[in-house]
């Protein structure tokens, strides 16, 4: 195969693998915000993707797109069942998100993990240039960095963990919480969305390993007895802010816009919410707020309408399923109540959609809920607040999420005080328009200094001068 200086290593492609009914083969982009933020780099940089194409047993030689070089994994069926859906959407991820959902511990997805995340290191080591850098992204991959650097010494090894890194306390129920550590130690750099996920993640590495360390290094002794250095720094992740921008200037996406708003009945306030259907976005919180707004008479059917898409997401593992049922129930349940024959309260969209869609639903939208439990960073927030203009908006935004930290123009809750949320939201369908566009503004101007291509330099900038001789003072 080729040979790439710049090598990504992420669960998934950029492109999902898409069987249509009558058997045709489509590409689609892939769910979530990885993909949103790294595909526009990649691509810039020419480099390869390592990843999986979305569904079990394909196999598939390595291809072209737009510039990058797309290298395939396959994954078998028990593959999925035990690394993607087990270990990484059941052990892991809950872990993760401060136990949400209850996190299970099973040897057999921990051996799975450690097989499947050998064969992602082994095909990152086969596509690297000498001396080039690989680049491993998220939780579903954190040995590989470790494995990596085993295959390919000569290569700069980069890891970046989009979503939280939980506290001590929580991170140690893990049975296999050290060989963790020591998968993720193997990387040059260490990148993290907050200042709290770099901290709880150094904390960790204290208590377990013995590792020197200081504010954001630690010195890695490795097997060989050779000392290392890793930095360990928060690199706040964001979107490509201008590609949103163009989509949102353009004449269709602005009409599609003006039909959605007709098709609600052109009511006095919009409210949205997106996220892939997860337990950690808090969704059920937004909901019971809502339907109280309508049950207290504050808010009324004829005058607002609530747009949630919840996009299908890990349909088999059995926490997302319990969860669909659930909010299926609650929507049904307010929209019994409150909906008229003209007027229906809660529009519940479970599909996914693509970009434009999306960008017309947020021009559409007055006020943009993002109301995560906890979320690694939430790049819709980011999206809602680079297409509006002038047009104002109000974005209600999560201090869970990482986004609050640089979208502090949003009206912060917490979304565990229901009361709290619904004052926000009142405020929020209240705002004077002067207001809203003067909060925008603010959070438009930083989002544009602070985009996704902004992210990456850092990032690699970081990796590229990273020193690993270590020194005295860590
Ligand atoms: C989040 C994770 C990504 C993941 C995405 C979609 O954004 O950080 O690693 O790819 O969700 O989830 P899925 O399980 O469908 O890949």
């Amino acid at each position: 195969t080729s040979s790439a200086d710049l090598v990504i290593v992420a669960n998934r492609l950029p492109v999902d693998r898409i069987v249509d009914a009558d058997g045709e083969v489509r590409w689609q982009t892939s769910p979530g915000g990885l993909v949103t933020a790294l595909e526009p780099v990649i691509r810039a940089a020419r480099g390869a993707w390592v990843g999986w194409p979305g569904s079990a047993d394909v196999a598939l030689d390595p291809f072209e797109v737009d510039g990058m070089t797309l290298i395939p994994m396959t994954l078998s069926a028990s593959d999925v069942e035990l690394y993607y859906e087990g270990f990484s959407n059941d052990t892991i991820w809950p872990l993760y998100h401060d136990v949400i959902a209850p996190p299970r511990y099973r040897r057999i997805w921990w051996e799975a993990y450690e097989r499947v995340n050998r064969r992602f290191a082994e095909a990152a080591a086969a596509a690297v240039a000498p001396g080039g850098t690989v680049w491993v992204h998220d939780y579903q991959l954190q040995l590989v960095p470790r494995l990596v650097r085993e295959l390919r010494p000569d290569v700069t090894i980069g890891y970046f963990h989009h979503i939280p890194f939980p506290a001590y306390g929580l991170y140690s129920q893990l049975p296999w919480r050290r060989q963790v550590l020591d998968g993720l130690l193997g990387a040059d750099v260490i990148g993290f969305q907050r200042v709290a996920d770099a901290g709880n993640f150094l904390r960790a590495v204290r208590r377990q390993l013995p590792y020197p360390t200081n504010k954001s290094r630690v010195i890695v002794t490795d097997a060989s007895g050779m000392q290392r250095s890793v930095t360990a720094k928060p690199f706040p992740i964001s979107i490509d802010v201008a590609e949103y921008q163009q989509i949102a200037q353009r004449p269709e996406v602005i009409a599609r816009a003006a039909e959605i708003r007709q098709e609600l009945g052109n009511p006095r306030a919009i409210l949205l919410g997106v996220d892939r259907l997860d337990y950690t976005k808090g969704i059920r919180h937004r909901l019971k707020a809502f339907g109280e707004l309508l049950q207290d008479g504050q808010l009324s059917v004829t005058d607002v309408a609530l747009v949630q898409v919840a996009s299908p997401s890990r349909e088999r593992v059995a926490a997302y399923m319990q969860l669909r049922d659930e909010i299926e129930l609650t929507v049904g349940r307010i929209n019994g109540v409150f909906d008229t024959t003209g007027h229906t309260a809660i529009r519940y969209l479970h599909h996914s959609y693509p970009r434009d869609e999306m960008v017309a639903l947020y021009l559409a939208a007055d006020v943009m809920l993002v109301t995560a439990l906890r979320d690694g960073m939430n790049l819709v927030a980011k999206e809602y607040v680079a297409v509006r203009g002038d047009t104002g908006g109000v974005l209600v935004l999560s201090e869970f999420a990482g986004a609050a930290d640089q979208l502090q123009g949003a009206l912060l809750i917490n979304p565990h005080d229901i009361d709290g949320m619904k004052d926000a939201m009142m405020v929020a369908v209240n705002m004077p328009h002067a207001d809203q566009t003067r909060r925008m503004r603010a959070m438009q101007r930083r989002l544009k200094r602070d985009d996704v291509a902004a992210w990456a330099e850092a990032f690699l900038q970081e990796l590229h001068a990273h020193d690993r001789t270590p020194h005295a003072d860590a």
